[in-house]
């Protein structure tokens, strides 16, 4: 069990040498490999693997075909700042691949888990002769896998799995007994810029945990100017984390006077503290109504936009 530290109880400094420690000495004088999306606590795990371990860190950012519009070259030139180097590799083929045909939830969950672990991190680790993977799992990520609500892409120990068997492996976990607030606390701590730490949450599948029904490259390219649109218009909200979500059922439109059978999208805008709980944004009506006009404007195909309004739970934040 993985004891948690409460954002109130946590002291950042103390947490980031313990950890600093940590990482040191289990990797002694060999390389990791580190796995950067971009989110929040991926961040912070570079951040802190780099301060332990400098030059033997190596950090990747893995282009799946699921993130958002422009991100890799983003995070690439943020981390740069920070004199963080960061590799892209495109492993889209990879992912498109093992996702398609898939339709229920948990099985893309596992398709997107085997390929970023078995595939791509199996043979960069290879090659690299690294010997561990440093990640960002939080305590959030175990207490749904292992209570069977969904199976969090990065959570192996917990499910009786040994990534040293199963992909070649050890998998080094600083954030696991934090929640998203108190990773928020050690990141502004560890002095990252106030927009890395401070980002809406992301989740490890990606955009491909906001498409209902089959992924494919072009159902994702949907979700993803759609939630361009909604991320800008809703970031003034300062709400715990907003998305775009792509139906399954098409719906009966009209446009130019043409029956148009089209797509719908849902837009999501959550309050929380921890994502263990959430309810759903007072957005103002104007706020919405705009959201709407925008994306059936903007995105291809998309006839119907619908805000939900249900708490989690018994819903829960991403929809996959
Ligand atoms: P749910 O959808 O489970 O989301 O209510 C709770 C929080 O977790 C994020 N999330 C994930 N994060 N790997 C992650 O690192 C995942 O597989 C994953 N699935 C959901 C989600 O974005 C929300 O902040």
């Amino acid at each position: 069990m993985n004891q948690e530290i409460t954002c109130q109880e946590l002291n950042s400094e103390k947490f980031i040498e313990d950890q600093i420690r940590a990482i040191s000495e289990t990797v002694g004088d060999g390389l990791a490999i580190n796995a950067l999306s971009g989110g929040v606590d991926s961040s912070v795990v570079t951040a802190l693997g780099h301060r332990a371990l400098g030059d033997r860190l190596k950090t990747i950012f893995v282009q799946n075909g699921l993130m958002r519009e422009g991100e890799p070259k983003q995070v690439q030139s943020m981390f740069s700042d920070l004199d963080i180097p960061v590799e892209i590799v495109d492993s889209r083929e990879d992912f498109f691949s093992a996702l398609q045909g898939l339709e229920d939830p948990e099985e893309k969950r596992e398709a997107v888990t085997q390929t970023f672990y078995k595939k791509v991190f199996g043979q960069i680790v290879n090659e690299s002769h690294a010997k561990y993977l440093l990640q960002g799992t939080i305590l959030t990520d175990v207490d749904e896998t292992v209570a069977g609500i969904k199976r969090q892409h990065n959570v192996f120990e917990q499910l009786g799995i040994d990534p040293q068997e199963a992909f070649g492996y050890k998998i080094i976990e600083p954030l696991i007994q934090l929640r998203k607030d108190g990773v928020r606390k050690v990141g502004e701590a560890l002095g990252l810029p106030e927009p890395m730490f401070n980002r809406i949450p992301f989740p490890g599948p990606a955009l491909a945990a906001r498409v209902i029904g089959e992924v494919t490259p072009e159902r994702i390219e949907i979700v993803r100017k759609a939630t361009t649109i909604v991320e800008q218009a809703l970031s003034f909200t300062n709400a715990f984390q907003y998305m775009a979500i792509l139906h399954e059922d098409r719906v009966t439109g009209m446009r130019n006077n043409q029956r148009e059978f089209g797509l719908q999208i849902e837009v999501r805008c959550w309050d929380s503290v921890d994502a263990r709980q959430a309810s759903p944004t007072h957005v103002s009506f104007d706020v919405l109504e705009k959201l709407g006009s925008d994306i059936t404007d903007q995105v291809p195909g998309v006839v119907s936009v619908t805000y939900n309004i249900a708490k989690k739970p018994p819903s829960t934040m991403e929809v996959v």
